[in-house]
């Protein structure tokens, strides 16, 4: 079946998750048309004959800068011979070194613009395909979306706004990151950064050859093939331990400047280099900024290791300016209260009170429905408080505070009895708090329910989980996320699952065809917004439980709630699929000699930016040639013949 002008769209289906085209619910005519149903498989939530609108949130308001279209840019418009000098502060106590960290403490990143490649909206292209009425209706992958500015203003980069869409770069993000701050005026505007570098142990665990092949052992086969992978690989290696350093110190300060006063980076790393990446972190955000260190399970069965199994990563999270304020939204998780002996008593549901039996505290399901679990906790206050020491009266016997003050005063009391919400507990009184007055529990800094990733497709892909919790602890929808380290595009899922704006870049295109893909082909719950006529904006509707503490019991009416904003509430008839946005890169890579030499870029650069490659190939090809690649242990990997893969044709 041949459907014209949809064959990546179809194409990204195909690859990810279907056999044929029926299977991911498109239906062929003879004309080679096509229209799509969406099927149990890509929106699972809904029965066939429901009818359910496909929606993206859109971030009005939010502008970005225009930046050149590929082929619309020359060196006059667009020069890319500005370096842009940046310093570390040589004044920091305590002082971690390593090798040409004092020769780095000023370095110079290439001023590049970002091109953009492709303007993606897949959710244009199942709207249309969605208008049964009038037929199948043919669109084009890259039809301009609304916001393409007119061809004058296009060519006019930089210096005016257009309408925000997300974006997902080809690049080193370094040259990314000095290209946001100092082109396109980003500093200050990121809200969260979500950085989940290699981890800096073994020299290519990292690196993903191939889309489709992730398992990625430490050997010479999966060494990366592409030039730009080459580039990062060697940038990171060239030094063990050293340059590894020295590169995540670089963009530790660049993304520094990206982010907002009150904004967060977590950076995501295993028990090898956690005590390095803190050191780091507490020199460019300074120790006053550090706000928790994170410790997940990344499994959930030990690998036989020889000694103590290491079940867990961290996520290392620093505030920019904590003084000033963090945006912070507390999360909660469920309290689990099945097998804890500290909740022993039920309510039946004719109101008769008990001790539950030790079957029954281990397995809730044994109890008649309705029951209600509680704890008897004690009335004396944690401090003293004269005026909350009298007796009370309590069925026919006399109780007072010994050595200590009740935990509310007689009007609280008398609320308590009124509410029965008081028992006597052996000499003294105790009063009842059910579980369902605070069903839940804050998240402290140990992830340990967290698993490793559902159907990986990238060899070290983050669970979304994880990144979820860290964005919907310090973003609101609408806010500016950053991922220098995009990988599979976790970060740009979960920002675009829960209404963020997210900008990510990867220096692999295996990387970027994964992420792409990953984000055409996603599908969410759409979440109903706070105010819609204000857009994303304005927030959404979350779920929200009560929060009773004795106090609050005591205090008719002072009822206090607290706001799941990992809940929001489910627009049932609508689904969401990915918002609009643009895959962009920067112009050019090289690969640096061993000499040290930063090769010049030849002729006036108008070439390059005019077709915007992000690699010249028999560049790359002759230089690998001529200076090889260095490994760990100093090892030395040297070519005789470079030739492109066909697996990697293929692939990327
Ligand atoms: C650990 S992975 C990130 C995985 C990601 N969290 C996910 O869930 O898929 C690290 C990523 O950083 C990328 N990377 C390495 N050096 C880089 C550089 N200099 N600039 C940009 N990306 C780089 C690698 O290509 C790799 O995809």
């Amino acid at each position: 079946m041949g459907i014209r002008g949809q064959g990546i769209w179809l194409q990204f289906y195909m690859a990810g998750h279907f056999k044929n085209w029926s299977e991911c619910g498109m239906v062929g005519n003879s004309n080679g048309m096509c229209h799509i149903t969406l099927n149990e498989e890509i929106m699972p939530r809904k029965k066939s004959h429901e009818k359910v609108e496909v929606e993206t949130y859109d971030h009005k308001g939010a502008k970005r800068k225009n930046i050149p279209l590929v082929g619309l840019v020359s060196s006059v418009t667009d020069p890319i011979d500005h370096k842009k000098k940046y310093q570390h502060d040589p004044h920091i106590d305590p002082y971690l070194s390593w090798a040409g960290k004092k020769e780095g403490t000023e370095f110079e990143v290439q001023n590049v613009s970002l091109h953009i490649h492709e303007r993606i909206d897949p959710q244009r292209i199942i709207k249309s395909f969605l208008k049964k009425d009038t037929g199948p209706k043919q669109v084009s992958l890259f039809e301009q979306p609304d916001n393409e500015p007119p061809l004058n203003k296009a060519i006019d980069f930089y210096k005016h706004e257009q309408d925000w869409t997300n974006r997902l770069i080809a690049g080193d993000s370094l040259l990314v990151m000095n290209s946001l701050l100092n082109k396109e005026g980003i500093a200050g505007k990121v809200q969260m950064i979500y950085m989940d570098p290699p981890y800096g142990i073994k020299y290519n665990s990292n690196f993903q050859p191939f889309v489709d092949k992730k398992d990625v052992k430490d050997r010479d086969e999966d060494i990366p093939a592409e030039p730009e992978m080459i580039q990062a690989f060697r940038d990171m290696w060239e030094l063990d331990i050293h340059s590894y350093l020295t590169h995540l110190r670089d963009r530790l300060l660049l993304a520094k400047e990206l982010l907002h006063e009150s904004g967060s980076v977590f950076v995501q790393i295993s028990d090898e280099n956690v005590h390095h990446v803190r050191e780091l972190l507490d020199e460019i955000f300074e120790p006053e900024n550090f706000m928790s260190l994170i410790t997940f399970r990344k499994k959930t069965r030990p690998l036989r290791a020889s000694y103590l199994e290491s079940m867990s990563d961290y996520i290392v999270w620093y505030a920019r300016n904590k003084e000033k304020g963090v945006k912070f939204h507390k999360l909660f998780i469920d309290q689990i209260i099945e097998g804890d002996k500290s909740w022993k008593w039920v309510e039946l549901p004719d109101g008769v009170r008990r001790i539950m039996s030790e079957e029954e505290i281990n397995n809730h399901e044994l109890l008649p429905k309705n029951s209600r679990i509680f704890q008897i906790v004690s009335m004396i206050a944690a401090g003293f408080t004269p005026s909350c020491v009298f007796e009370i009266e309590f069925k026919g016997n006399k109780y007072s505070p010994k050595n200590g003050s009740w935990v509310t005063n007689k009007e609280g009391i008398n609320n308590l009895i009124k509410q029965n919400r008081i028992v006597n507990a052996g000499k003294t009184l105790g009063l009842i708090l059910y579980h369902e007055d605070y069903p839940v529990t804050e998240l402290n800094n140990l992830w340990a329910r967290t698993v490793g990733p559902k159907d990986k497709i990238y060899v070290v892909q983050t669970n979304t989980t994880i990144v979820e919790k860290c964005l919907l602890m310090c973003t609101d929808p609408g806010d500016l996320v950053f991922d220098p380290t995009c990988g599979s595009g976790t970060t740009a899922f979960v920002a675009e699952q829960w209404g963020r704006r997210w900008i990510t870049c990867d220096t692999s295109r295996v990387a970027i065809t994964l992420a792409k893909q990953r984000l055409m082909t996603a599908n969410f719950d759409y979440y109903e917004l706070a105010h819609k006529a204000e857009g994303i904006r304005s927030g959404l509707k979350y779920r929200t439980v009560p929060h009773l503490t004795v106090k609050s019991i005591a205090q008719e009416g002072a009822e206090k709630e607290e706001t799941l904003y990992d809940q929001p509430i489910i627009e049932k008839n609508k689904v969401r699929v990915t918002g609009p946005f643009t895959v962009e890169a920067v112009p050019s890579l090289r690969i640096k000699p061993f000499d040290g030499k930063e090769p010049k870029i030849e002729g006036n650069g108008r070439e390059l930016s005019q077709t915007g490659e992000t690699g010249n190939q028999t560049l790359y090809r002759d230089e690998l040639k001529t200076t090889g690649i260095r490994t760990t242990g100093g090892k030395k990997i040297e070519f005789s013949m470079v030739e492109p893969m066909v697996d990697y044709r293929r692939n990327v």
